[in-house]
């Protein structure tokens, strides 16, 4: 199933007809050459709309040819494009003046001069983004992913330029080239252009950064006056609102959110009961239930692991924590363990520098001047405990090298069999936000009603896999997992609301049966 090839400037158009064949076989022209010739693409996929029948064999599927059309920059219809020609040089453009306004706080020689290179290869970039120049090997700054890079450059993507490799890879891309404007420094090789952007969005979040602080700093536990049952179906109703609140905190990331008013950022922050019962309807793939029953029993396991594979830092990341911490306050999980970035990566995701700021700040931060002084020791509160679970061991931050690559999560097995074999001892794998999904999903055209297991292939299907759930407020292209009327589903909102798969407004929460107990087998 070949994709169609984008008309590019100074591209030769083709003649299929029969004379134009006959003359290029050396058959007797009996006419004059044509003054134009037309290459008819009548066979391949529609640019307009790239819905395949069926998916590619599983062994041919490779980075360049997911098991469904890939979207790519040249794909007007998608969220691609529009990524890839406005938003993505928007967001170099801002990074490039946060850099000069360190440049302008700065007053040694060596490092002004050190960080004026830092700013002349972010220019470079952008005209290599804003001119589709073709990708580049990454050069060698000492990185544990540059080898991963170049060699998925060099087997799957020589000659393939910012707009006609697929999407997802050309994406992580530009933000891999960003990060070495940096890392070839001297002085500047951990400067992170988004840290004011990312610091920013917690301390705008101030009502529903309060909201959740003032019910949740007091430590989770139940009334004595309720029966065994009335104990269970609360612990079920908490557990349910708060995979909402860590849901539902993904929808104000940075990269797509960056002009909103406090105001908007608060109608979507809202955390109460009743706004979560009327925004599950908003949930498309609607795994709750399942998910309730895999993390029940986790209790009675010696050592419940949970992970997460975070998105975002500021105030998803503070979601993130408070369901956490619930999950080890009621002894669902024992450990959990949390996978961060390297180096900042599409804007808002959490690195190493982010979760340390959020937890200290909590404590000792002087955030949010206008808060009650109830309201500041709830903060301190919880940021004291959140502190404590990492000092004894039973929360962990990590940070593998394959989370900043082009690889989707099919390669994980393959390309990170470490990270694969670590996460099989998982009892659960949260994969949080937009940019995680693509990846588990391949970022390809698949219909909607494929099942979520079929749709991440090796990371549902490999010996050792382990049980996933996806939460993930929809912001582009791929939608899978919505049941066997997804299809119409998609459909009917493709119709009635177009901009439904990137306004954040619905979401899927998607599980995995996984294949844990079984060994893990690497070819
Ligand atoms: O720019 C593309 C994209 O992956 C979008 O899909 C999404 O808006 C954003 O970047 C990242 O979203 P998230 O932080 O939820 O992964
Ligand atoms: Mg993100």
């Amino acid at each position: 199933m070949a994709e169609a090839a984008p008309a590019t400037n100074g591209t030769k158009h083709i003649d299929n007809s029969d004379s134009a064949i006959a003359q290029a076989n050396g058959s007797p022209a009996t006419y004059s050459a044509p003054s134009r010739v037309t290459l008819h693409l009548g066979h391949l996929p529609s640019k307009k709309d790239i819905k395949a029948p069926w998916p590619r064999t599983p062994s041919r599927v490779d980075p360049n040819n997911p098991p469904w059309p890939a979207y790519r920059g040249y794909h007007e219809y998608s969220f691609a494009h529009a990524t890839m020609g406005v938003r993505l040089p928007t967001i170099l453009g801002k990074a490039i003046d946060d850099t000069s306004r360190t440049l302008n706080e700065q007053y040694a020689e060596d490092k002004i001069v050190d960080l004026v290179e830092c700013l002349e290869r972010m220019d470079s970039l952008m005209a290599d983004l804003s001119g589709n120049a073709k990708l580049r090997p990454i050069i060698d700054d000492g990185e544990g992913d540059v080898a991963l890079w170049n060699k998925e450059i060099a087997k799957y993507f020589q000659g393939k330029d910012f707009m006609n490799a697929p999407w997802l890879f050309a994406e992580a891309y530009k933000y891999r080239r960003l990060h070495e404007c940096f890392s070839v420094s001297k002085y500047w090789k951990d400067y992170d252009v988004f840290y004011r952007q990312k610091c920013d969005t917690f301390s705008r979040s101030t009502d529903a950064v309060f909201e959740l602080s003032m019910r949740f700093a007091e430590p989770f536990k139940q009334s004595e006056n309720m029966s065994d049952k009335e104990k269970a179906e609360n612990e079920r109703l908490m557990f349910l609102e708060l995979t909402q609140v860590c849901l539902w905190g993904n929808s104000t990331d940075l990269s797509l959110l960056i002009n909103m008013t406090e105001e908007q950022i608060k109608s979507l922050q809202s955390t109460g009961g009743d706004h979560l019962a009327a925004t599950e309807k908003n949930i498309l793939g609607n795994h709750l239930n399942q998910l309730w029953e895999t993390v029940k029993v986790l209790r009675e396991k010696t050592g419940g692991r949970i992970d997460f594979v975070l998105d975002n830092a500021g105030f998803e990341l503070y979601c993130d924590f408070v369901y956490a911490d619930f999950l080890i306050q009621t002894g669902l999980a024992k450990q959990i363990r949390f996978h961060g970035k390297r180096y900042p990566w599409f804007v808002s995701d959490v690195t190493r520098k982010d979760w340390d700021w959020l937890l200290n700040t909590m404590v000792y931060g002087h955030l949010f001047p206008k808060a009650s002084e109830a309201e500041r020791e709830s903060l301190r509160r919880l940021g004291a405990r959140w502190k404590q679970y990492e000092k004894d061991g039973r929360w962990q931050y990590e940070q593998h090298p394959f989370w900043c690559t082009g690889y989707t999560f099919w390669d994980l097995h393959s390309e990170a069999p470490d990270l694969f074999l670590h996460l099989s001892r998982s009892d659960l794998v949260y994969f949080k936000g937009d940019l995680n999904h693509r990846k588990l999903t391949y970022d390809c055209a698949a219909p909607a009603s494929v099942p979520f297991d079929i749709s991440i292939g090796p990371m549902a299907s490999a010996a050792g896999a382990p049980k996933i759930c996806s939460l993930r407020t929809i912001k582009s292209d791929v939608v899978v997992g919505l049941g066997d009327d997804g299809d119409a589903i998609a459909e009917r909102l493709d119709k009635e609301e177009p901009g439904w798969k990137i306004s954040g407004k619905y979401a899927v929460v998607l599980l995995s049966e996984g294949r844990p107990g079984e060994k893990v087998r690497f070819a």
